[in-house]
């Protein structure tokens, strides 16, 4: 397993690239199973994550070709099994369900592990599938969802910790093809969920309101193939704003839907760092250590979960005392306990994280655990002392397309062993 050598100390400044969103892409190539005529994804970042949902596609029968970030799916005749050998390497495979049940009234996936943010259930995915008269089964492991005909129906899908992405997902891309209407309520409103609607109405689904909590959806026949650019990546971007904050004299990041990242920016603001935003370029400027901020993790447009293990490498160093509150992930902290092997002062209260300001952080041989947590931990690194050695990169690699690389454009002196 490659791992990473961060040797701590060094300023970073300069331009950065964004790439295309992980989490807009998966569902949006699971949505190409919709129809049988071509579509053409663009700004598809190159990530394991997305190499195994193209695995899936291939494995059900569709076309997939992919030259550099641009995906070509035809997906003329279908199975409807995904197998557990390739859903087990990732829980986001179950944004197959919805464009399977839609288009073949069955769908068979293996049931999605649990992972070390948490329990991932998908019970909100199965209410809404049973919203659209569908039933389901667990089998060996698998959920089969399946359906004589989908019918249009009314579901709140908000459950005891808020909104569900995917599951939001899901149901829309079943509701394209059922017959009537079909009103999502409690729906999720990332952009990413805006990006998929975008995509499904280009390939003339009748979706309106979202980004809103309210996503109503007409049925229609049959969708036609597509041509759609993903939106950035805004966890990436937020990944970088927060690497120069930690080690930054002024860093650039191109391609950036700021207004995607106004929960992101506006803590980093408060934190006392100066953003400016310059069409689809947004700059921080580094001033020393950040002050301590209290945060608490929220559904879109809140404080993303996805950037709250960033956010503690930032604060490890703040002036001060910081409390995060993990609302949508509460166990989401596989990465406190290998910060405070570099030093970091964080104690853990249930969902709740208490941040003492330390002077310094030590470089360490720490362990990647899941994606987000992972990249916190080459984010530590940058400012620690001496050497950060981050084992099982392969976690970052999920996510994150070329970070070593990138960081080292902006002047961070990062070395990748092949084990
Ligand atoms: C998406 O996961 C993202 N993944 C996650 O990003 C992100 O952290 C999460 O949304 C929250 O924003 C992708 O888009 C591929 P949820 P998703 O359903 O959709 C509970 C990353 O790092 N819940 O919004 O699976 C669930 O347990 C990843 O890129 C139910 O109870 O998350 C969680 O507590 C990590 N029942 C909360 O809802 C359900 O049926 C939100 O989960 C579904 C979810």
């Amino acid at each position: 397993m490659d791992k990473i050598l961060v040797h701590g100390g060094q300023s970073l400044s300069g331009t950065v690239k964004i790439s295309g969103s992980k989490n807009s892409a998966l569902p949006i190539l699971a949505a190409t199973l919709l129809t049988k005529e071509p579509c053409v994804i663009h700004h598809v970042p190159d990530l394991s994550d997305i190499h195994y949902m193209l695995q899936i596609l291939s494995h059900l029968g569709a076309q997939v070709e992919r030259a550099s970030g641009v995906v070509t799916v035809q997906a003329e005749k279908i199975g409807t099994e995904a197998p557990y050998e390739i859903v087990r390497k990732m829980r986001a495979s179950v944004c197959v369900l919805g464009p399977l049940l839609g288009r073949e009234k069955e769908a068979t996936v293996s049931l999605p592990g649990g992972c070390v943010i948490g329990d991932r259930p998908i019970d909100l995915h199965l209410k809404g599938f049973e919203a659209l008269g569908a039933m389901h089964r667990i089998e060996q492991g698998n959920v089969k969802v399946f359906a004589g005909q989908l019918v249009g129906g009314v579901v709140n899908l908000r459950g005891k910790l808020g909104p569900t992405v995917l599951g939001t997902d899901n149901v829309m891309m079943a509701a394209v093809l059922a017959e009537g209407t079909t009103v999502i309520d409690s729906a999720a409103a990332e952009p990413e969920v805006v990006d998929l609607a975008n995509f499904l109405n280009a390939m003339g689904a009748k979706i309106e309101g979202a980004g809103t909590r309210r996503i109503v959806i007409e049925g229609v026949k049959e969708l036609h193939g597509a041509e759609h650019s993903v939106i950035p990546d805004r966890i990436e971007a937020g990944t970088f704003l927060v690497a120069g904050a930690i080690a930054g004299k002024e860093v650039t990041l191109k391609r950036v839907d700021a207004s995607h990242l106004t929960a992101v920016t506006d803590a980093l603001v408060r934190s006392g760092f100066a953003i400016t935003v310059n069409g689809d370029s947004v700059t921080i400027r580094g001033n020393g250590d950040p002050t301590a901020l209290e945060l608490t993790t929220e559904p879109y447009p809140g404080f993303p979960t996805d950037m709250q293990a960033q956010m503690c490498a930032l604060l490890s160093k703040a002036r001060g005392i910081s409390v995060i509150t993990e609302t949508i992930f509460p166990q989401r902290y596989m990465h406190v306990s290998e910060m405070k092997r570099m030093g970091a002062d964080i104690s853990l209260n249930g969902p709740t994280a208490i941040i003492k300001g330390v002077e310094r952080l030590s470089g360490a041989p720490v362990m990647a655990s899941d994606l987000r947590a992972s990249a916190a931990l080459v984010l530590a690194g940058l400012k620690a002392d001496g050497v950060t050695e981050v084992n099982r990169v392969y976690h970052i690699d999920r996510g994150y397309e070329l970070i070593d690389e990138k960081l080292n454009g902006l002047g961070a002196n990062i070395e990748r062993m092949k084990a």
